[in-house]
């Protein structure tokens, strides 16, 4: 059994930089036509001049592959009209985070308060800038996206031209909220469609597992299952996939991000196949985002066929998700 998927797309990935940016910087070059790069570097990605320069080091760091970085800033109150003018040619987006709520998101917003807002998001939706987002409070670790709804909510009811991306979503909570309000779109990841916490801290506690958000309930995945199958409309895939070097994961205090770049593909492929949907993956994986950013990528087929595919235990010193299992599917071609 084979599927072909034209240009596969990731809404959401973290490339890092330095040593690791040339690690696995040319695993998602590989599988993946382009792809949305996170701005959560140290210190974050601010400036034009901090997006001009990442891009090229991506770029040079994958070669001759036929990729492109689509690039975001980190969200700041402080972006006026006429810098997010200027900006809006080199970016795909603006990515908001909670500040301390994941990794390096230190210099995040620390209010929610819409006024403190409503000058970027005005500007953000006049230029038709979408404005992507952490969307996790400070409670409960289990609680936290399901309480960050009101905030969507009040988002995509204040600025109703704001394309807002709900990224990583792991809840129904959040599903619920796509059919709600048409300004809201949402990215899943290849962990959120494979496990709970369960999988993460009901047996021995797994670290290439642990992620912001954290995976949640069997009803949670459930949901999320349910509209990334069927090819819901608003539902586009984004890996999270969050690079980490192994001693900062298999230690005290082990760092958030699940690695899944260069096993996303077959795994999914698996998985639409398992659920009889095979024919939805170009839709989950390609078609929506192209429709939701309006981007029409380079083309790359990516060919898959059931065959086993051994993950390897690790890519350098990073470890990927089902690290030494073997997956049903392996990418067969790339053209
Ligand atoms: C991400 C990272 O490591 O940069 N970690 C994660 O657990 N997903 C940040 C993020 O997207 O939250
Ligand atoms: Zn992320």
């Amino acid at each position: 059994m084979k599927v072909t998927i034209k240009s596969p797309l990731d809404m959401h990935l973290h490339l890092r930089d330095k040593e690791m940016l040339k690690v696995v910087a040319p695993l998602s070059a590989k599988s993946f036509c382009a792809a949305i790069i996170m701005p959560n570097l140290v210190p974050p990605v601010t400036t034009i001049e901090d997006v001009v320069a990442y891009k090229k080091r991506i770029l040079d760091a994958i070669g001759k592959e036929n990729f492109e970085p689509l690039m975001t800033l980190f969200f700041k109150n402080s972006y006026t009209y006429e810098f997010l003018k200027k900006a809006k040619e080199h970016i795909v987006g603006i990515k908001l985070y909670p500040s301390g709520a994941t990794t390096n998101s230190e210099g995040g917003v620390s209010s929610m308060d819409i006024e403190e807002l409503k000058e970027t998001f005005t500007a953000m939706s006049e230029l038709n800038i979408p404005l992507l987002v952490h969307g996790e409070t400070d409670g409960f670790v289990m609680d936290r996206e399901a309480e960050f709804g009101s905030v969507y909510e009040q988002f995509a009811t204040n600025f109703p031209k704001l394309k807002i991306i709900m990224e990583h979503i792991t809840t129904k909570n959040s599903v619920d909220l796509l059919d709600k309000y048409d300004n809201l779109y949402a990215t899943i990841t290849v962990q959120h469609l494979f496990i709970t916490l369960d999988d993460v801290a009901g047996g021995m506690l797994k670290p290439h597992l642990f992620c912001k958000p954290i995976a949640k309930r069997y009803e949670d995945r459930e949901a999320l299952l349910k509209v990334a199958l069927s090819g819901h409309p608003k539902v586009m895939f984004g890996s999270d996939s969050a690079p980490h070097p192994i001693d900062k994961k298999e230690c005290c205090g082990c760092a958030a991000g699940v690695f899944t770049a260069p096993i996303a593909l077959q795994a999914l492929a698996g998985l639409f196949e398992k659920n009889g949907k095979l024919e939805n993956l170009q839709t989950f994986v390609s078609d929506n985002a192209q429709r939701i950013y309006g981007y029409s990528p380079t083309c790359k087929d990516i060919e898959l066929t059931k065959e086993p595919f051994i993950v390897p235990s690790s890519y350098e010193d990073v470890v990927p998700m089902f690290a030494d299992e073997t997956l049903s599917w392996s990418i067969t071609s790339i053209v």
